[in-house]
């Protein structure tokens, strides 16, 4: 589904100085993989999901998506293709204080950028009963517990029908029993829905509800 090939990322520091944030990584997602990203802070995690994510792009290397070589698309072709494919949870949630649950988990199809060929406030609803919040369906995010909002954070991924899901520290802001709850959440995305998850987290704990660790140290993917 996806390929890293040598993919790195640097930053020039000043005249004789560049970091490298990712060296050399190599890397494949297959589809319905579960996969978890673990690396102390500063390893270079939140530059791998990016990365694979398409939010950056690599200072050399080559990222294969569907087949499709990065370094041939143009940045609107780019974003298209990451609108259609990825959805994103974060640490924060990143909700809209000012929009309620339902209107915060259709916000993506209001800028959509592939044709959707259902109703998004019908496929809003039934997510939210599936997933138990059909009656936060029109409270503000700050009435609401943060394992409820990582969950509408979730269902805000999901209103895209991504084929990728991916989540940087979802569990950071979370006690660890919700954050159990999160992972569980998931593992049933992957297992029932066939979704391909990558969890970026620094707790073994965490990274063990996947079916595949990849370590990150230094820059660098470790075998
Ligand atoms: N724009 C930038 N310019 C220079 N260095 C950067 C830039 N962005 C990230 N870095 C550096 O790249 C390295 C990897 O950063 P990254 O955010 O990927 O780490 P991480 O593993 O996600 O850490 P954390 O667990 O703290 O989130 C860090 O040393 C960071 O300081
Ligand atoms: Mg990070």
């Amino acid at each position: 589904m996806i390929r890293l090939e040598n993919v790195s990322k640097s930053y020039k520091i000043d005249e004789e100085t560049t970091f490298f944030a990712l060296k050399d990584a190599t890397l494949e997602i297959k589809e319905k993989e579960f996969i978890s990203i673990i690396g102390p802070s500063g390893s270079g995690k939140s530059t791998l999901m990016h990365l694979i994510g398409l939010l950056d792009k690599p200072s050399r290397g080559e990222i294969i998506i569907q087949n499709k070589k990065i370094s041939r698309l143009d940045d609107d072709q780019i974003s298209t293709l990451r609108n259609e494919f990825v959805g994103f949870v974060f640490q924060q949630f990143n909700l809209i204080p000012k929009l309620t649950v339902l209107e915060n988990i259709l916000l993506p199809t209001v800028y959509a950028r592939k044709k959707i060929d259902y109703d998004p406030t019908d496929k809003a609803i039934d997510l939210l009963k599936k997933f138990g919040l059909y009656e936060k369906r029109n409270s503000y995010p700050n009435k609401i517990s943060g394992g409820q909002q990582q969950r509408v954070a979730i269902l805000r991924a999901l209103i895209m029908e991504p084929k990728l899901i991916l989540a940087d520290e979802p569990t950071g802001n979370l006690d660890s029993k919700t954050g159990k709850g999160i992972m569980e959440l998931l593992k049933l995305l992957n297992e029932k829905e066939k979704l391909t998850i990558a969890v970026v987290t620094h707790e073994v704990d965490i990274a063990s509800y996947a079916k595949r660790i990849v370590n990150v140290r230094d820059g660098k993917i470790m075998k």
